[in-house]
């Protein structure tokens, strides 16, 4: 689906990322993960199209899309989540995820009524998040845990075949972070969504993801499954110091 070639991007001299390459499988549920400052946000913001690297390429579905704007690569397939802020703080939880659909369909469901079809698209999305308990609530007055699957939801009712969300657990209170990061895995395998995301919970990442790419100071040091991330010594080196 998604394939990262020597991607390398600088701020001034200091190095970000140096040579990335790795790809995510079609179908798949893939995490990159890393400690602070290793370069996860700044590759998924290239891969959004929100930043230009030095040198590489993004090839989606063996289409070159590097450097293209992140309009154009959201209508390519490629959906993000955003944070809180960027949506309505007033309108309700639907109309929240109505709109999205809205903006994001409008030329696709011109046949259709537009408004109708993005009521059907929005109310499963709803119903799969398990969100019907706060579809009328105004977003502004959600609890924060809510917040960020709704924030899930709007990317889904883009339509995405590619979904990138990173770190979509941040803030969650750890006991709350498993039951939503299921609801991701579930709706993305229903949907047959591709997921690239980070999380900094470990654990998480190994139950859910079927690949995990670990990067650090800007480099990749390890591509694989969870399995053999679990035996790799660098990847233990980086989570668990130098002699374990
Ligand atoms: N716009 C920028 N200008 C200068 N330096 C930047 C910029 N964005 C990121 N960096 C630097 O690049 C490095 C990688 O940052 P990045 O945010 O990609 O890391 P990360 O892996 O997402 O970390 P975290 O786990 O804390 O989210 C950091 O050292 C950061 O300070
Ligand atoms: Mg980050």
């Amino acid at each position: 689906m998604l394939q990262i070639k020597n991607i390398s991007k600088s701020f001034d001299k200091f190095l970000a990322l140096s040579n990335i390459s790795f790809n995510a499988p079609t179908g798949k549920i893939t995490a990159i993960i890393g400690p602070n400052g290793a370069g996860k946000s700044t590759l998924f913001n290239i891969i959004s199209g929100h930043l230009k690297p030095d040198g590489g390429k993004i090839i989606l579905k063996d289409k070159d899309i590097t450097g293209l704007a992140p309009h154009a690569i959201s209508s390519l397939g490629i959906g993000r989540t955003f944070q809180i802020p960027s949506l309505f703080p007033k309108l309700t939880v639907k109309e929240n995820i109505m709109a999205a659909s809205i903006v994001h369909n409008r030329t696709t469901f011109k046949f259709f009524g537009l408004d109708s079809k993005s009521e059907i698209v929005t109310d499963s999305i709803i119903d799969k998040m398990n969100l019907s308990e706060f579809s009328g609530t105004p977003v502004g007055s959600l609890p924060y845990g809510v917040g960020k699957e709704l924030e899930i939801a709007i990317a889904i009712a883009t339509d995405p075949k590619l979904l990138l969300m990173d770190e979509p657990t941040a803030g969650i209170p750890k006991t709350e972070v498993g039951q939503i990061i299921k609801k991701i895995k579930d709706l993305c395998e229903l949907e047959n969504i591709t997921v690239l995301f980070t999380e900094h919970d470990i654990s998480f990442v190994l139950s859910i993801a079927s690949k995990i790419v670990v990067m650090n100071y800007g480099e990749l040091i390890f591509e694989g499954t969870p399995e053999e991330a679990m035996k790799s010594s660098d990847v233990k080196e980086i989570y668990l110091g130098k002699d374990a």
